[in-house]
């Protein structure tokens, strides 16, 4: 969705951020300007500033600043559209609907009401869990046997669906507030109702008999549910989630994740099971998420990235089916820029189990130790196998070195062909020697170009709007799409210098080392008030692409418009020498540009 700058500025003006800031952080006037705690690092002392005429918060103990629009992302872990949402709500602004088109709107719309019907739902299956009938006293007793007690309940937002075929439609289609109720086809569209097509068209509620899970997402938006039945059948399966709606889709959502975000952990959880997140949160692990009974997807990736998550600990069932699953997963992850941990449940089925037998005492012991996801792969390959054959173990200490020879940091490649040679009683510098020889061919292959570090300034002039445009959109996409970034960097098409403005090409050489701070953390790298804008500025307008290959095509355009811009201003220095030898190799160098094509690959 693309909003105008006037819309920015409109939402921006109308938040004073003063009044934004002290609803979360108690702020005292000194000096001409308010002062608090810093809420984004631990400090004894006010080293917090807000600034009402610059309408900017500072801190001097870590460095955080930004405008009104940042401190929302900052503190909600919001992305910039979130952000500008919430504030947006809380002056009662209305954003224009998405896009121009009709379909679009409609489809706004319909999400809209989706979410508004989704929670009348959650809050009419939550009244029957607490209601007194035997049904809701044999679902009360369920969650009393497995651990779930009235707090964890209400946390989560636990509800019953009851026994009848419409008892939710009933409820929903009921006009309380004398606007016009939904139909049974609105209420079809967000999920919870099903059609039967025998005896013509015939609507009934989607969830019956079940505990019902409300799926919350970070906006706190009731997205859809999952169901549980109570008692094991044959015929019916164990869980029932809602139906892929305009709101609803399970591979981008993550359960629990609206409340696991509020930690502000930098590592999250991520496990297989609703019941295994909610044992978690009631053990005290509150950084837990959980996954819709669907492999890992980007879209989950990028979720948890934009809500704070530096490192994600898979922590597993016992089962092999999670762990080919988590297998795949761990390159997706890793491609997202973040840290990963592998920690198999031991002697219990699932995370849940493991606390029911073993207590959170034990559990807290288990995460602590978890370990990187080489340890994890390492170990699945070595139980492959049989270290008494030397073949095998040849084959593991092979296997074991194709793993570690992406790693960049020797210090973690050395304690690890350590372990492998423990393992595999092979030398360890002969698995060293193997390590480098993968290496080699990996640089061979067209790896890595190597990065040009300096900043040097190119030429201070007035800017062209349009190369401009091109600058803050190609990072806007290097920044939320990592493997665009990979792309750009190992293509070596284009260097930080080349961006050719300090702010943006120190943006750009964050990308290419793989560092993809939050929006509003890339914002505070920047100590004058006016780089922080221009690096706000980059987030302005986020850009979304339908297709991969849309953004392949937009990527090298701009890629094309900089290094123009770029080359322009080198003919015109060294014209300026009158180095014509080298102005004549620049335009020819100006002619190539159309040649190199950036390729994006999928996942
Ligand atoms: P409990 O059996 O209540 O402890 O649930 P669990 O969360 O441990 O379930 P399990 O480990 O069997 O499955 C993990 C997740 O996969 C569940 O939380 C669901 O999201 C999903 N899942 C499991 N069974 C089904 C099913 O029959 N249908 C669908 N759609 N999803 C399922
Ligand atoms: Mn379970």
């Amino acid at each position: 969705m693309l909003y105008s700058d006037e819309i920015i500025r409109e939402v921006r003006a109308q938040n004073d951020i003063i009044d934004v800031v002290s609803t979360y952080v108690p702020l005292r006037m000194r000096g001409g300007r308010h002062w608090g705690s810093c809420p984004f690092h631990q400090e004894n002392t006010p080293s917090f500033t807000v600034n009402s005429d610059t309408q900017f918060f500072h801190c001097f103990g870590c460095g955080a600043g930004g405008n009104v629009i940042t401190f929302v992302m900052r503190i909600e872990h919001m992305d910039f559209v979130d952000a500008l949402k919430l504030l947006a709500d809380r002056v009662h602004f209305i954003l224009p609907q998405p896009g121009d088109s009709r379909a679009e709107r409609v489809k706004h719309a319909e999400k809209a009401k989706a979410a508004e019907y989704n929670k009348i739902a959650a809050r009419f299956f939550h009244e029957q869990l607490n209601a007194q009938n035997p049904f809701a006293s044999e679902a009360r007793e369920y969650l009393k046997v497995r651990g779930v007690n009235e707090k964890v309940q209400t946390l989560f937002g636990l509800g019953l669906s009851p026994p009848g075929w419409d008892n939710l439609l009933r409820h929903l289609t009921a006009s309380s507030t004398g606007e016009a109720p939904p139909t049974p086809s609105d209420l079809h569209k967000a999920g919870l109702l099903s059609m039967s097509h025998k005896e013509g068209n015939r609507y009934y509620d989607r969830f019956r008999e079940r505990l019902m899970f409300p799926i919350i997402d970070p906006s706190k938006r009731v997205v859809g549910f999952g169901g549980r039945i109570m008692r094991e059948s044959a015929d019916e399966a164990k869980y029932l989630n809602s139906p892929e709606t305009s709101l609803f889709n399970k591979s981008s959502q993550l359960y629990a994740l609206n409340l696991a975000r509020k930690t502000r952990s930098t590592e999250l959880i991520v496990v297989e099971g609703y019941m295994d997140v909610i044992a978690l949160f009631k053990a005290g692990f509150t950084n837990a998420v959980g996954v819709l009974g669907t492999a890992i997807t980007a879209r989950h990736v990028q979720l948890l990235r934009r809500n704070g998550c530096a490192t994600a600990l898979l922590l597993l069932d016992s089962d092999n089916a999670g762990t080919a699953a988590a297998l795949k997963s761990i390159p997706l992850l890793l491609e997202g820029g973040l840290r990963v941990k592998v920690l198999q449940v031991p002697d219990a089925k699932d995370p849940d189990e493991f606390l029911q037998n073993y207590g959170a005492e034990r559990m807290g012991k288990l995460l602590a130790n978890a370990q990187s996801h080489i340890v994890f792969q390492i170990g699945l390959t070595q139980k492959k196998y049989d270290m008494d054959k030397t073949e095998d173990r040849i084959r593991f200490t092979e296997e074991a070195a194709s793993l570690l020879a992406p790693l960049s940091s020797e210090i973690e490649t050395d304690a690890y062909v350590q372990e492998t040679a423990r393992a595999s009683h092979i030398a360890p510098s002969a698995i060293f020697a193997e390590v480098k020889k993968q290496r080699d061919r990996i640089n061979a292959d067209g790896g890595q170009a190597p990065l040009r570090q300096s900043f040097r300034n190119v030429r201070k002039g007035a800017e062209d709007p349009g190369v401009r445009e091109a600058r803050r959109q190609l990072l806007c996409l290097a920044l939320t799409h990592p493997p665009a970034a990979r792309a750009l960097a190992d293509s070596g098409c284009l260097s930080p210098e080349e961006m050719g403005n300090d702010v943006f090409s120190q943006i750009l050489a964050l990308s290419y080392q793989n560092i993809f701070p939050a929006p509003a953390d890339i914002v505070s790298r920047f100590e004058t008030t006016e780089a922080q804008q221009q690096a706000a500025e980059v987030f302005t307008k986020p850009i979304t692409y339908s297709t991969l290959l849309e953004m392949e095509k937009s990527l090298n355009e701009m890629a094309v418009i900089i290094k123009r811009a770029f080359i322009d201003t080198q003919i015109e220095l060294c014209g300026s020498k009158n180095d014509l030898n080298a102005v004549n190799s620049l335009v020819l160098s100006k002619k190539n540009l159309q040649s190199q094509y950036i390729t994006l690959s999928n996942g």
